[in-house]
């Protein structure tokens, strides 16, 4: 702990409580373009392009765009000065997550709780205030390069964050940004954000957010249970009891390279892997975006003879033709059942990736598609050179 990070005179030793998470409000990609993330993401993924920070509303140094879908929202940002520390983490790690922020009720509070819990420091708690009220911000240094923010907006009635302005129709912006188009592919919320963390880092950083954040684990996956012939992958998911769910991988040995591994390597280190974004309707959702030209994981067809039969009695409505048709996955798991899908990578690296799912119930994150999916992921892999 820095000695910036002091409480004061009234400080204890016994810890504080664990900061009250009240779920994740942004996601921050660090990208080598913003006008092209957010047009593919808003054509692409049908989010809508909210608010603008650059040099027309007096921020100098990045251009950045907020995008939402349902209750996701995304931050693209590319740096203007070649000399700085986001130009130097796009040019490292590719695009790619650098921020999974925190929403909380009092960044202040949750900072030096966390801090005081054994948190790393990244940037003290800031108040900013202007006309439409009062924001307050900091964050701490999680796996790799990448940070939590803590956001407390409290009463503040302006856009996204002070430096932002309104842009798209209908909110009275001059700023000429992407627009959304099409039919809304149906994105409602996050439903969880997937850590890679180094060899044997695994149980470190489970402890990380245990002590840190109050959280707890909801599930382990061993090698034995997320392996194939090459390669495997050890699996924790950790999680407030709430709306942050996180799971964390970290490579096992395999007779060929982890895809964890891969990944390690691409990004040069641990960094987020995929962001799960949940639907409502899975069917319709995965129509639009392939319409849209979003590339899926394509599993092979031999995964629809068997999956009907995996599924059971809570399959018997499903409409079986046509998930074979989207390429849609299906698992269950003894509280439901659940439909997913994985993009490709979406930057140039093999690196971090979309999934989309549809929860009927089921709380997993579909390890009975582990198998499949990774023999897709390798073929992937192989085609690359890197198998
Ligand atoms: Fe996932």
């Amino acid at each position: 702990m820095s000695a910036s990070t002091g409480t004061g005179l009234l400080e204890t030793r016994e810890p504080p409580a664990a900061p009250r998470l009240l779920g994740f409000d942004h996601l921050h990609w660090w990208v080598g373009n913003a006008r092209h993330a957010a047009y593919f993401f808003a054509h692409g993924f049908g989010f809508e392009v909210t608010a603008y920070a650059g040099p027309e509303t007096g921020v100098r140094d990045r251009q950045s765009f907020v995008l939402e879908a349902g209750r996701c929202r995304f931050v693209v940002s590319s740096p203007l000065d070649p000399d700085s520390e986001m130009a130097e983490h796009i040019r490292r790690h590719g695009d790619g997550v650098r921020d999974v922020a925190y929403a909380v009720e009092s960044a202040g509070t949750a900072w030096r709780a966390a801090v005081r819990r054994g948190a790393d420091p990244h940037q003290a708690p800031v108040e900013e205030e202007t006309p439409e009220g009062i924001v307050s911000t900091a964050s701490v240094r999680a796996y790799g390069d990448t940070v939590h923010s803590l956001i407390e907006r409290g009463s503040y009635r302006g856009c996204f964050l002070p430096g932002y302005e309104p842009a798209g129709p209908g909110r009275g912006s001059t700023l000429e940004v992407p627009a959304a188009v099409g039919p809304p592919a149906g994105l409602v919320g996050y439903d969880h954000v997937v850590a890679n963390v180094e060899d044997h880092r695994l149980e470190d950083w489970v402890q990380w957010y245990e002590t840190v954040w109050g959280m707890s684990r909801l599930q382990h996956f061993g090698d034995e249970a997320i392996s194939t012939d090459y390669s495997a992958l050890r699996s924790t998911v950790v999680w407030d009891g709430a709306e942050v769910v996180q799971p964390i991988n970290e490579p096992a040995a395999g007779l060929r390279k982890s895809q964890i591994e891969e990944f390690l390597d691409y990004y040069r280190g641990p960094g987020v892997q995929h962001v799960a974004l949940r639907s409502a309707d899975m069917v319709a959702s995965v129509a639009e975006l392939r319409r849209r030209g979003i590339r899926f994981l394509r599993v092979p067809d031999s995964y629809y003879d068997e999956a009907p039969d995996r599924l059971g009695e809570l399959g018997r409505d499903l409409p079986w033709a046509r998930l074979k048709e989207l390429g849609i996955l299906v698992d269950r798991d003894p509280d439901g059942y659940l439909l997913q899908i994985f993009t490709e990578n979406v930057a140039s690296r093999p690196t971090v990736f979309l999934e989309i799912i549809q929860r009927q119930g089921a709380r997993g994150f579909g390890e009975g598609n582990f198998k499949a999916l990774f023999t897709a992921i390798e073929a992937e892999q192989a085609r690359r050179g890197n198998l």
